[in-house]
């Protein structure tokens, strides 16, 4: 029987498996996929490579990487029924709903896809594919416009932009959303990530995994707090208001959205690299507001806390520049992140032993049943 001391609560420091797709080192700060660290894929790759690398555990060839691009490009559109359906649902929805309720469906409609086993590479490509066309179609839906066609030409970051904002994005913006979509992809066993490989451990099909997965990246603690971290600045608006607003929060024990990490030490590598593509956008655009005002916030949550941003503090300011709406910053960060959840799916298949902890009872025994007419 476990002891109290034994009780790792929220599972912290538990190793529950091997994996050779992430490695964190939270004490230095680094962050690598399958043998590469992660500023050298955002400097220099695509999405669609590190996808790639991710299921595959090297780098592509050429003409490995243009057969999956064009494969991507293929699988970007929605069935007709899966539209329907999507229409059918409430205008007012979350995107993180309609994401979730629309990969549970799409299973229905592609049975062949969610077998488990190494076969599941079809789905992994299918989903990583056709996420943006759902949030498309949805966002473009709940403001009264008909569904834009895919456009196979262009690449899963442009394509992306396409899909929500009905624009090609400029060669800047086509580049930060690339990188976006590569510091999301994957990230060891957080939460999401973990509940995928749980659901796939008992054998269960890729859609459900990367269903499971998108119901857990939807709260604030994960994937939410990008949303969280922009309605902190709209709520801050200017520069000299951070210190009474941040310590103010701090001192009624409120989190500050986009700190803290439960394994970076230090800063988070990703922050990192999105500040600098934070500002580089905002000198872009002539607005440097949510960098100033970021700025002032890391500042502040630092010296009152010592904690470091991590990688949501900054996605939401480009998004916000791009004119990406909040609430599809996180079904964003999903869109990339399936490429991760996926990889994790399918090395789990091929390892498996069913997950399954344990817990220390806390509760009462032996207590006598009382038959219900006898109950006070
Ligand atoms: N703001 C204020 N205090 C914080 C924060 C924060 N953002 N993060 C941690 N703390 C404090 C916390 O109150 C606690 O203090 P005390 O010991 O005095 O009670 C201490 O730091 C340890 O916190 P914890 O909750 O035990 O740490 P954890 O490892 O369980 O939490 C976390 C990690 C990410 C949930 C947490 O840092 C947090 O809530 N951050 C805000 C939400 C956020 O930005 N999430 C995105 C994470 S990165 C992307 C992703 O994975 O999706």
């Amino acid at each position: 029987m476990p002891e109290a001391s034994d009780v790792q609560r929220g599972l912290e420091d538990v190793v529950a498996l091997e994996s050779r797709i992430c490695f964190i080192d939270g004490r230095q700060g680094r962050l690598i996929y399958q043998g590469y660290d992660i500023r050298d894929l955002a400097a220099r790759s695509t999405f669609e490579e590190v996808a790639y690398l991710l299921w595959y555990g090297r780098l592509p060839s050429a003409q490995q990487l243009a057969d999956l691009k064009s494969r991507l490009s293929e699988l970007r559109a929605l069935p007709d029924p899966l539209a329907r359906q999507i229409d059918a649902l409430p205008a007012d929805a979350t995107p993180m709903d309609i994401l979730r309720t629309a990969v549970s469906a799409l299973a229905l409609l592609e049975p062949e896809e969610t077998k488990p086993g190494a076969s599941s590479i079809g789905g992994a490509q299918r989903l990583t594919a056709v996420l943006p066309t759902i949030l498309g179609h949805f966002h473009r839906r709940r403001a009264g416009k008909p569904a834009l066609r895919p456009r196979p030409e262009l690449s899963a970051a442009a394509y992306l932009v396409y899909a929500l904002l009905d624009r090609e994005p400029t060669e800047l913006e086509a580049k930060v959303v690339d990188v976006c979509l590569i510091l999301h992809a994957d990230h060891e066993l957080n939460a999401s990530t973990f509940a995928a490989r749980v659901t796939a451990s008992t054998l269960s099909d890729l859609y459900s995994a990367v269903t499971s997965a998108i119901g857990t990246l939807k709260g604030p603690l994960h994937g939410g707090a990008n949303e969280r971290v922009m309605e902190l600045l709209a709520e801050i608006q200017s520069v000299d208001r951070v210190e009474e607003v941040v310590k103010g929060k701090l001192a009624r024990h409120e989190r500050i959205m986009g700190f803290g990490h439960r394994v970076y030490k230090v800063e988070d590598p990703r922050a990192t690299i999105l500040r600098e593509w934070s500002r580089r956008m905002g000198e872009e655009e002539g607005n440097l507001h949510y960098y100033e005002l970021l700025r002032k916030v890391e500042e502040v949550v630092h010296r009152e806390k010592g904690l470091y941003p991590n990688v949501d503090l900054y996605s939401g300011s480009v998004y916000s520049l791009l004119g990406i709406p909040p609430d599809l910053f996180t079904p964003i960060f999903a869109a990339s992140r399936v490429a991760g959840w996926t990889a994790h799916v399918l090395e789990e298949y091929q390892d498996l032993r069913l997950i399954r902890p344990t817990a220390k009872y806390v509760g009462a025994i032996d207590l006598t049943y009382v038959p219900v007419g006898q109950r006070s």
